[in-house]
């Protein structure tokens, strides 16, 4: 299904907060704080000629968040830089003088990080960002995981030293109940979602996300004339439309939202027009999109820069991984997991379906993101139809499974 953005916010200009978040001295922040960890590059950008020709565009490129901080997805980027922004705030406050990203592994700064505990609710993905974060600065780290999460992910998650703490019911179940033990315990809620009067530190999660789009504006020789980002609550939707729009102005993409039709919860913002809890019905494959209200904060910059709203099947994101894996002519192989060929299934189902609405030819310069590779490895064998063994030896090319 496809949406055309009609809401009476859609290009109006971002809320002044929403520039200061998404803008270019956030971005410049958030690659600071890149430069110092250890095991940063930029992740690869990879051309799809082969795919592109077949599916009737001038090009396509895939940025493969796959390989992101050694966490297998562009998660990484959020909630660690979070852990690392409210220690600083904290240290900063208790020391009184102020503290920066260099001063992370001074004595005094980590025992103030030692007194902290960070909280979340995750799907997966998130909560490993948020652990890696606080591990990495010496603070303590609870994460809320909901009766959905696999077991993989939840070992994956508890190795960075978290405690995990299993709770009933779904991803929004466990969003309600990490905020209320953390509200009881004093801890401090890192959520990759927003909710009225809590915005500044998902906020922050979102400003990680920025770096994605510097990247791959460097790694291109021209800006893409069309984006296709898929959404769990909008966090990366509204980051990367956001920041493209600060940079870009008028000369900005065409942008449009793709979620599973069984979790759309930014799709049931824009019919609506504002975050609306929508049914729940069936799981979904793509496991991390399972979200059933958006993100008021993702919803504020996507129902002003969002240009259309689309639903996938379930089948759409299995072929995607399956299309990426096992690549036409001299393409490259791509990793992605459940969740991460998502927006390319959008722009499969948008050039079948919608290539009018979205002034979609052979002229088009389409960026999707990979945003996740194999972190689930046995989920990703099972549905590509590959030996565990196989993705696990790393014989399947993936950041994910290093
Ligand atoms: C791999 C992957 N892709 C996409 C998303 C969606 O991100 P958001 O919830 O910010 O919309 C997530 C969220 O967890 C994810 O893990």
């Amino acid at each position: 299904m496809f949406l055309p953005n009609r809401n009476a916010l859609y290009r109006q200009p971002l809320d002044a907060a929403d520039v200061e978040t998404l803008g270019i001295a956030g971005a410049d922040t958030v690659e600071r704080f890149l430069a110092r960890r250890d095991n940063h590059v930029a992740t690869p950008l990879r051309e799809l000629p082969a795919l592109a020709a077949e599916l009737g565009l001038g090009a396509l490129h895939v940025k493969d968040e796959g390989f992101r901080l050694g966490l297998g997805s562009f998660k990484a980027l959020g909630g660690a830089y979070a852990v690392f922004r409210l220690v600083l705030e904290e240290a900063g406050k208790r020391l009184g003088r102020p503290v920066d990203v260099g001063d992370l592994d001074r004595p005094e700064v980590r025992s103030v990080a030692a007194t902290m505990t960070v909280a979340c609710a995750t799907d997966g993905n998130h909560g490993r960002s948020v652990a890696q974060g606080a591990e990495l600065v010496g603070a303590r780290a609870a994460i809320f995981v909901h009766a959905g999460v696999s077991e993989e992910r939840v070992a994956a998650i508890a190795r960075y030293g978290a405690e995990m703490i299993r709770v009933d019911g779904n991803y929004d179940d466990s969003v309600r109940q990490a905020a209320r033990i953390a509200a009881e315990k004093g801890w401090t809620v890192v959520s990759d979602t927003s909710w009225p009067g809590y915005e500044r530190i998902p906020g922050l999660v979102m400003q990680g996300y920025t770096a994605i789009v510097r990247e791959a504006l460097r790694q291109l020789s021209e800006p893409p004339t069309h984006v296709f980002v898929q959404a769990g609550v909008g966090g990366i939707a509204a980051a990367v439309a956001g920041h493209l729009t600060i940079v870009l102005g008028a000369a900005r993409p065409v942008f449009t939202v793709v979620e599973p039709a069984r979790a759309a919860c930014v799709f049931g913002a824009a019919k609506a027009g504002s975050p609306v809890k929508i049914a729940h019905g069936e799981a979904t494959v793509m496991a991390m999109l399972e979200c059933y209200e958006a993100s008021p904060v993702a919803w504020r910059v996507l129902a002003r820069v969002a240009d259309g709203f689309m639903t996938v099947d379930e089948d759409d994101a299995v072929a995607v991984m399956r299309r990426l894996a096992r690549p036409v002519g001299n393409d490259p192989a791509i990793v992605a997991g459940e969740s991460g060929g998502v927006g390319l299934a959008g722009l499969v189902r948008a050039m079948a379906d919608h290539k009018a609405e979205l002034g979609l030819d052979g002229a088009s310069r389409v960026l999707v993101i990979n945003t996740e590779g194999a972190t689930d490895p046995r989920r990703y064998a099972e549905l590509v139809g590959m030996s565990e063994a196989d993705v696990l030896a790393g014989k399947v090319l993936s950041g994910a499974t290093q």
